[in-house]
């Protein structure tokens, strides 16, 4: 029997867990256990805040449902999800890459083929902005026929998810580039909004009078034979909260302004985004994400 103090501890549970097979497993759980104990011990961490700790915990896994899921909330607003992301990135991205950001909840397969320099509004709605601009690998060849899923929150700030029938998509569509690799599509202008705030990560964010939005932005998926997936996003640099994204997702590089005066735009009269893409080479890094989108955990929400 031993007597264990408050660092004892730590080195008790480390050696008891020290039988365990899996290496990776292994050198997980310690970290975790040393860097818990670590923070306990660092904020002198009471019975009593252990418990409301546990309860917050238990609230979090019983908001969960399949079209919910407040862990990875909890993750994107602790900017966990944006640190294990870039982590991934910096294996697999070559560094004239663009940029990659969350993939968000609310990504759907099988959205509607869009031609190009056709619109992924379904309805009028609010006003209208184009996106243009070309694909290439990062020697600045164009890649030929990249296919771009682009999705977004309509004028009002919704999902077509949250918007009306999530049965019919909207704001959301499929487009193929051309042989030059050159892409443009009709679109509105995005409207930022608010994380779910009626679980219990909505009521942390609140206890940290934060204040819960994300800027507009426009998510972006791009796959092409050969090259690494790219799952990003454009921001609108006019937005206020575009300095303080509450999942931080936001990158410079993908700040984003329309302009009504872009000389090489396919179309004259609305304001306007270009932005060219450029992929990394597949690398064998696995392409898994974690993101305020958990659709490749559960059916989009
Ligand atoms: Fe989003």
């Amino acid at each position: 029997m031993q007597d264990l103090d408050v660092n004892e501890i730590t080195d008790a549970v480390i050696a008891q867990m020290a039988t365990t097979p899996d290496p990776r497993l292994r050198e997980i759980m310690e970290a975790a256990v040393r860097h818990m104990h670590a923070f306990a011990r660092e904020v002198q961490l009471t019975p009593d805040e252990w418990l409301k700790g546990i309860a917050f915990m238990t609230a979090v896994g019983q908001m969960c449902s399949p079209i919910r899921q407040e862990f990875i909330l909890l993750s994107d607003v602790l900017g966990l999800s944006r640190l294990v992301n870039v982590m991934h990135d910096a294996k697999g991205r070559e560094a004239a890459g663009t940029e990659t950001s969350l993939l968000g909840p609310f990504f759907r397969e099988g959205a509607p083929e869009v031609p190009l320099g056709g619109t992924l509004a379904r309805a009028e709605g609010g006003p209208e902005i184009l996106m243009f601009g070309r694909i290439t690998d990062t020697e600045g060849r164009a890649i030929p026929h990249a296919v771009i899923d682009l999705w977004q929150t309509n004028a009002e700030g919704l999902y077509d998810l949250q918007a009306h029938d999530p049965s019919e998509m909207d704001m959301r569509g499929r487009i193929r580039c051309d042989a030059e690799g050159r892409y443009h599509v009709r679109t509105e202008r995005p409207l930022g909004y608010s994380i779910p705030m009626d679980g219990p990560v909505g009521e942390l964010v609140r206890q940290q009078a934060r204040h819960g939005f994300r800027p507009a932005h426009i998510h972006i998926l791009i796959a092409a034979p050969g090259f690494r997936e790219l799952v990003t996003a454009l921001y609108l640099g006019d937005d206020e909260h575009v300095d303080s994204d509450t999942v931080f997702g936001v990158s410079k590089s993908l700040v984003v302004t329309t302009s009504d005066d872009l000389p090489d735009a396919p179309m004259k009269g609305v304001p306007a985004i270009r932005y060219d893409f450029t992929l990394s080479r597949e690398s064998g890094e696995a392409g898994g994400r974690v993101g305020s989108d958990p659709s490749r955990l559960v059916p989009a929400g």
